[in-house]
């Protein structure tokens, strides 16, 4: 029988990437003014994304999870915020086209701030300092204070997070999301890509289909659903001291949630089945996510779905599967064989950034989008192959016209690299490479669909 699990009972297991406070009361002090603060979201919208997920892991509904590698408080505007928005909102109007399913969207926002890294320490210029974990913990600046973890943070990040999801729930119920805009979340700067023109030809014909519905007497007024949006947030469970600090129990159902996001993942680095972050989010109802990369191998999957998801509920787990371009062919499959074999009930979804990434020769940490788009496309052969479904895409971008990812159709070179690199942590992709990605997955879904018909004609 499984241990009690206690919103603390993490602390009994040893943890990775967890900072260490040079001042334990103060921190002690944060968690419980933490404690006190209000949910940044409700238990029954995580059981809202539980249901739309479990439509996905049945096959009928496509997840679209983006947003930054780490959120900063430098970066925080109304503005970022509003055209990550309207890129993922552009991204699903691509994918709902396509894929004549409805679409999940689920940000890497109001909350994405912690980070594991892989080196605790950075050298530069023969100066060696603590790495930087993400602003909730501390700076970015190369200084010994800056990179201090520093309890106060918190607060800051907790607060940036809930005037995010504020604006976002606006943008979202409010009007903005209505698709008789559908053309105005075009970005001036990526209008006049080729993209941009694609996405301009899809938004005429999605016109063309509202004005027809409104001839027949369907609106916005009539159908509520044409004038908003449901968004969800999500973000990396990895610091788990203030993720204890925001579950509480729903007075609905007697269930813990944690109430700083809809859906929480585990990172690649932090998946031990016996470690804290493990134990922590076995314990909350939300939906949860899993980073699968190459080192986990198809018996430790089984293990992990076990203890994550003991009543096999469709809907409460994803698997994010992050191996590289090169290795999907490698890992993906068996993995599938084995959850298949068990009757496991997952969603599939394909992180493809985090196996792609690479240094440029003048230094900057960057990501071929080329390579990117292959993972992808990998990713959605090998589900064809098995009969499964590829159920979505994790990514990290921006709506900003960075320069952060090589390639595109803008053919960002190398020496481009150092125009607008303005990341805190990964490259992401910018708002026209979003794009790209989204009207290549909308082939996959495409192909999906054809078959999925073509195997019902056939079946009568
Ligand atoms: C991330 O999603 O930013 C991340 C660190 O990913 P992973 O755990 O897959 O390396
Ligand atoms: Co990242």
């Amino acid at each position: 029988m499984a241990e009690t699990w206690t919103p603390d009972s993490w602390r009994a297991k040893p943890s990775k990437h967890l900072p260490i406070y040079p001042d334990a009361a103060a921190l002690q002090a944060v968690e419980a003014r933490l404690r006190s603060y209000p949910p940044l979201v409700f238990a029954g919208e995580a059981r809202n994304l539980k249901r739309d997920l479990a439509a996905v892991c049945e096959g009928r509904a496509f997840l679209l999870q983006g947003g930054d590698c780490a959120e900063s408080f430098a970066e925080f505007s109304a503005d970022n915020i509003r055209d990550t928005f309207r890129v993922l909102l552009q991204m699903a109007v691509v994918l709902t086209f396509a894929a004549g399913s409805p679409i999940v969207k689920v940000g890497r926002i109001a909350g994405q701030f912690a980070k594991p890294r892989s080196a605790p320490e950075e050298t530069i210029g023969g100066v060696t300092l603590p790495s930087y974990l993400g602003d909730n913990i501390n700076g970015i600046e190369f200084t010994a204070e800056s990179r201090i973890p520093d309890p106060e943070r918190l607060l800051r990040a907790y607060s940036q997070s809930a005037s995010t999801l504020n604006l976002i729930r606006a943008f979202a119920t409010g009007g903005y999301a209505d698709l008789d805009f559908v053309h105005r979340w075009n970005l001036g700067f990526v209008s006049d890509s080729p993209e941009g023109a694609r996405y301009e030809e899809l938004a005429n014909r999605i016109t063309e289909a509202l004005d027809f519905m409104r001839a027949c007497g369907v609106n916005s007024q009539t159908l509520p659903q044409l004038h908003t949006t449901e968004f969800y947030t999500s973000h990396e469970a990895l610091l788990l001291g203030f993720e204890q600090a925001m579950t509480r129990v729903d007075s609905t159902t007697g269930d813990w949630y944690d109430t700083s996001a809809h859906m929480l993942w585990i990172g690649d680095r932090t998946r031990q089945p016996d470690h804290g972050h493990v134990e922590f989010l076995r314990g909350v109802k939300n939906p949860i996510g899993m980073k699968c990369g190459p080192s986990l191998d198809p018996e430790e999957l089984l293990r992990l779905t076990d203890i994550l998801n003991p009543k096999n509920e469709p809907g409460r787990l994803t698997l994010i599967c992050r191996f590289g371009a090169e290795n999907v062919e490698k890992h993906l499959p068996a993995l599938i064989h084995a959850i298949k074999r068990e009757g496991k009930k997952v969603v599939w979804s394909c992180d493809p950034m985090h196996g792609n990434t690479i240094k440029a020769s003048n230094g900057y940490k960057t990501r071929p989008v080329d390579r990117v788009l292959a993972e992808v496309q990998a990713f959605m052969a090998v589900h064809r192959a098995e009969g499964t479904h590829a159920g979505g895409v994790h990514f990290e971008m921006t709506g900003q016209n960075v320069t952060e990812c090589l390639g595109g159709a803008q053919a960002i070179t190398e020496t481009d690299l150092g125009d607008r690199y303005h990341t805190h942590c990964d490259p992401r992709l910018n708002a026209s490479q979003s794009l790209e990605l989204a009207f290549m997955i909308a082939e996959g879904l495409k192909t999906e669909r054809v078959n999925a018909q073509k195997l019902a004609v056939g079946a009568k």
